[in-house]
């Protein structure tokens, strides 16, 4: 017998699937979740985030995996990948005072940041994490403020250089004129003034070129250049214990489209850091900052559909807006759309999803052929787990909504969702205006 596999593209082994015409997210229906929890509502699926580190684990077997929390912070996400091993990437205090809470261990913490405060380079000190420092400016106040507390501080410098990574500007980070790193072709110099400066050990190089790269070759090229300047570094006498790649793998945020694998991605740079540390007889250790893809794909939006309109195009708006997931707004980027209450049912016409907020760039989704759609439908946007609810906000009087966390067809909320009450939590009047 012949069987025709006609499951949706979306459908993913023990993660997205569709029963009786729902969309079911780690073994639970989307619509009951909805029910039980409101929406909007943001829903990961524990075993992906889990599945999804283990890969990148896999591809670089002897590397340390720093998850890079800004993609999403959500603590229990955080603890999750520190009790799987995982290093973190933290550009804030805020992110590093997370991590650590979490169970990361300081020794797998490297505090980046273009432009820290005095504030989070005391803590940093005080706590003994590496810095990745990111100018001149940044490596005296560093010197300083280790020199003050009699303790030696390692570092790597934030390298620019100067890679085009072939992806939206806003998210290209090492090209010549982006405000990260210090320029290639002064990264010599600054060692080698580091080396002599007190309370300051170098003691590794990084740099992260981009992200959502859909293309292994700006990899490669920033490995090449990146083992140039290791190469030189360590002719000045310096013994570099890490580098640091960054990452910036990208998803497959449209199913037809093709994405490199963290395999791929080690293909492109493990042979260049290999042969070239071995020729130079060094032994760093590597490490990769992947955020996107251990999180993305393990986190739906729920949002419930207001009011469907025709007019110049079939508006389908929705409950969720773009203080939820601002990427499409952004960067005009691209999340599939499910009707999760008629996962399988076919087509009748072309919708754009819009939010509720007071601007026209607040849409998710543009002219896409959906089942018939009408109000109380629920819209599931998929692969929101990255940069999503990490870049959330309360514009427009919107409380921010709950997170849940499914795991083998149980739920557990993870962080609950914002009431009006929090709109004013933080805020005072003067007496004058009581
Ligand atoms: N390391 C550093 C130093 C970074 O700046 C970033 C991301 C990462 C690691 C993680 O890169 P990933 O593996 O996630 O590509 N909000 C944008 C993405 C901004 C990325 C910023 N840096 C978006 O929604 O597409």
């Amino acid at each position: 017998m012949i069987t025709v596999n006609c499951a949706p593209m979306f459908t993913i082994k023990n993660h997205l699937e569709i029963r009786n015409n729902h969309l079911v997210i780690g073994g639970v229906d989307a619509t009951e979740l909805a029910e039980r929890y409101g929406t909007p509502l943001y829903v990961t699926n524990e075993s992906r985030v889990v599945d999804n580190f283990s890969v990148y684990r896999k591809a670089f077997p002897d590397a340390d995996i720093y998850y890079a929390a800004k993609a999403n912070g959500s603590f229990a996400i955080l603890r999750m990948l520190a009790r799987e091993g995982a290093g973190a990437d933290v550009f804030s205090y805020g992110e590093l005072y997370m991590a650590l809470l979490a169970g990361i261990p300081r020794e797998k913490i490297l505090f980046n940041g273009n432009s820290k405060t005095n504030f989070e380079l005391q803590k940093a000190v005080d706590i003994g994490v590496k810095v990745s420092v990111d100018s001149r400016d940044e490596l005296h106040t560093l010197s300083e403020i280790a020199q003050h507390r009699e303790k030696t501080i390692e570092i790597a410098f934030r390298v620019n250089p100067d890679v085009s990574p072939n992806t939206h500007p806003k998210i290209s980070t090492g090209l010549r004129t982006s405000k990260f790193g210090i320029p290639a072709g002064d990264v010599v110099n600054i060692y080698g003034e580091a080396k002599e400066l007190p309370g300051i050990s170098p003691a590794g190089i990084h740099c992260h070129i981009g992200s959502q790269i859909l293309d292994t070759a700006p990899f490669k090229e920033m490995a090449e250049k990146m083992m140039d300047l290791v190469e030189k570094v360590t002719a000045l006498g310096i013994e570099l214990k890490f580098v640091d790649f960054g990452s910036g793998l990208g998803i497959p945020y449209k199913k037809d489209e093709s994405a490199p694998t963290p395999y791929d991605h080690a293909n492109a740079i493990l042979p260049v850091f290999r042969e070239r540390t071995e020729a130079l007889g060094i032994a760093p250790k590597l490490i990769i900052e992947p955020g996107r893809y251990i999180v993305a794909d393990t986190t739906i939006l729920l949002t419930r559909v207001n009011t469907v309109k025709k007019a110049a195009k079939n508006f389908v708006g929705v409950d969720a807006g773009f203080n939820l997931l601002v990427r499409p707004t952004m960067y005009d980027s691209y999340h599939y759309a499910v009707v999760a209450n008629k996962a399988a049912s076919p087509s009748d016409d072309t919708y754009t999803i819009v939010g509720p907020i007071c601007e026209t760039g607040d849409i998710f989704a543009k002219d896409r052929e959906l089942p018939h759609v009408e109000k109380g439908d629920l819209i599931a946007l998929l692969d929101a787990g990255a940069y999503g609810f990490s870049m959330s906000s309360q514009y427009n009087g919107r409380p921010r909504c709950a997170e849940v966390l499914v795991k083998d067809g149980e739920a557990d909320v993870i962080r609950s969702a914002e009431d009006f009450g929090d709109l004013l939590a933080k805020q005072k009047l003067p007496a004058r205006l009581m």
